[in-house]
Formats: structure tokens, C-alpha cells, sequence
């Protein structure tokens, strides 16, 4: 931790990941999540005005505290209640058959190994889940 993790790097992703043309993108990964979510690498919460019934509850993971008190303003005036896990997708502190989507935008070339660990169901669901993600560095 530092001055350019703690200031700037948060304050980059904010600004980067404000781009009105990623908004076509969150909009339709958005409208497919249902009941309990958890967002993995949700930074400063872009995603979270997208969200609509049949979402519930959102789990919003971010190892970042900066990016979470960003996304905390970003959850104010709510349509459903959004929890804060400080917590790496590497380790999520989450019991098996909670989830019934996982999120993530815009992480994989961060977090490229969280793929695989869902996949595999790292997070099994009791439901079949859906693993959504746009513009990562997977090929797939
Ligand atoms: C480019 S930003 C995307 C933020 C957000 N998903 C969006 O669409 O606006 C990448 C995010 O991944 C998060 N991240 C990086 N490594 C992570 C990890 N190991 N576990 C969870 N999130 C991680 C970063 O802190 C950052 O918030």
C-alpha cells in the first residue's frame, strides 16, 4: 500500500471505467443476473444502478478499500441491499451453495486464474449459475 495504490490507481480505474461506451456493455450483462450475486472486482460500483429484479441481494467482492468506499456512494439509494466483502476472488469468504450469479466485468486480465475457479465450481450453486464477463483477456 501506498500513495499510488491507495490515491491514484483507484482513481484511475474510477475515471477509466466511467466510459459511457462500456455502458451498452454492463446494461445487457446486468439484465441477465437473478436472485443472490456476488460481484467479484466490483471497484467503484459502475455495475450496481444496472441492476434490477429478480436480483435480490448483491455480495459485492473488492480487495481494494478505496474502490469500496467508492462503491458504497455508488449503492446509496438502494433497490436492493448490497453487502461489501474486502476480500480477493483468490480467497472469497463465502459458504458453498449461496450464489446464484457471479459477475465480473472487466477483472479477468487482473484476476485471469478467478475464471477457472468458478468454472470449476469453486462457488458451487444450487442453481445453475451464470459466469458473466465482457472484454477480458480470455479468449473464451
Ligand atoms: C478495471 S477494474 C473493473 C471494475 C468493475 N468491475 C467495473 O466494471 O467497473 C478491475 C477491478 O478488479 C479488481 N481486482 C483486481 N484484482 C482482484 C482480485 N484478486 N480479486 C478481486 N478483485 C480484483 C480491482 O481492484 C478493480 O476494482
Amino acid at each position: 500500500m501506498g500513495f499510488y495504490t491507495d490515491i491514484i490507481l483507484p482513481r484511475l480505474c474510477d475515471l477509466a471505467m466511467r466510459n459511457k461506451q462500456l455502458v451498452p456493455f454492463r446494461t445487457r450483462v446486468i439484465a441477465a443476473a437473478e436472485g443472490r450475486v456476488l460481484e467479484i472486482g466490483v471497484g467503484s460500483g459502475m455495475n450496481l444502478p444496472f441492476y434490477r429484479s429478480p436480483v435480490r441481494e448483491i455480495l459485492a467482492l473488492e480487495p481494494s478499500p478505496p474502490l469500496v468506499a467508492m462503491a458504497r456512494r455508488a449503492s446509496r439509494g438502494p433497490r436492493m441491499p448490497v453487502s461489501f466483502l474486502g476480500a480477493s476472488a483468490e480467497a472469497i469468504p463465502l459458504d458453498e451453495h449461496c450464489i446464484d450469479t457471479v459477475v465480473t466485468t472487466w477483472t479477468l486480465c487482473s484476476i485471469p486464474q478467478a475464471a477457472d475457479h468458478i468454472e470449476t465450481g469453486y462457488i458451487p450453486g444450487p442453481k445453475p449459475m451464470t459466469f458473466m464477463y465482457e472484454g477480458s483477456a480470455r479468449p473464451d
